[in-house]
């Protein structure tokens, strides 16, 4: 087993074979897409990566993975599919398909829409999900108002649930739990306002890191990042109070990752 709270500059299934079976409670990844950047030319194999979370992870535990597909010739590749179906066919429970929505896009191409978002897959080892604290911060219109409504019942017949909730008195929350549709603002200083991370290409926002570390996993568990880049789950685990394990196969991210870190 490694110890925790670093970041190992390794190949990530190199790295992974070191860690124990189970020993992981949550992963938030962003793996490189497609041909969309270089990395320095770094790859993976999905297989490889993907058998080795499964074995890491404990049972119950998440696997968040952040990914786009390239545009070639014409037709977008569809890696992200097939590897959420592989996933599953490894095991894996695809728990949610979850849109990270961005503030801004690539130069618009002429005969598509503009390309705004990218997959989290939100996969689950085991029968159920273990942990789940969902984000309760969407405004609720009708704060503090009766709770309404109706109920279609199985014989077609709508129940109104007014009738039944103004024996209780319970009233619509001020907020309510958000959408799986998530809008973070990126780009320089947005993602972060940590300037040494932008020597990286491809930094996520830290916003997103946190929102999924803190939905599904508990303080002092181990969060799992096996493409750590700048460090940006490493420094949103240690935030909230969580232990991380990382694996970045760059030296000079590896180094940008490590400032990040000391000044957190
Ligand atoms: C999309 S970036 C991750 C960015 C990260 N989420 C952040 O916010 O900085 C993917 C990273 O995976 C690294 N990488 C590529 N192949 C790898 C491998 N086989 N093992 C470990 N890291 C790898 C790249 O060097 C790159 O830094």
């Amino acid at each position: 087993m490694l110890a925790r709270n670093r970041i190992y500059n390794m190949y990530c299934v190199a790295g992974m074979k070191l860690l124990d079976s189970g020993s992981v409670d949550l992963t938030v990844t962003s793996p490189p897409y497609d041909n969309l950047r270089m990395y320095k030319g770094y790859s993976f194999d999905f297989d490889d990566v993907a058998a080795e979370l499964f074995r890491v992870i404990k049972d119950g535990g998440v696997v968040v993975w952040v990914v786009n597909d390239a545009t070639v010739m014409g037709s977008e590749t569809g890696t992200s599919f097939r590897q959420a179906l592989r996933f599953k066919e490894i095991g894996f429970l695809l728990h949610d398909t979850m849109v990270y929505l961005k503030d801004s896009c690539p130069y618009p191409e002429t005969t598509r829409y503009y390309p705004s978002f990218e997959y989290m897959f939100v996969l689950v080892k085991g029968k159920r999900i273990g942990t789940v604290h969902l984000i309760a911060d969407k405004p609720n219109k009708t704060s503090g108002d009766r709770i309404t409504g109706t109920e279609r019942k199985a014989d077609g017949t709508v129940k109104y649930m007014s009738a039944v909730e103004k024996h209780t008195g319970r009233k619509v929350k001020p907020f309510g739990v958000r959408t799986n549709v998530w809008h973070y603002g990126m780009g320089f200083m947005k993602s972060t306002t940590d300037r040494c991370a932008y020597k990286h290409p491809a930094i996520f926002p830290e916003k997103l890191a946190h929102d999924h570390i803190i939905s599904w996993s508990n303080p002092g568990d181990v969060v799992l990042d096996p493409f750590m880049g700048s460090g940006t789950v490493a420094k949103m685990a240690r935030l909230a109070r969580r232990d991380y394990i990382g694996f970045e196969i760059s030296p000079e991210y590896c180094a940008i990752a490590e400032e990040r870190l000391k000044c957190t």
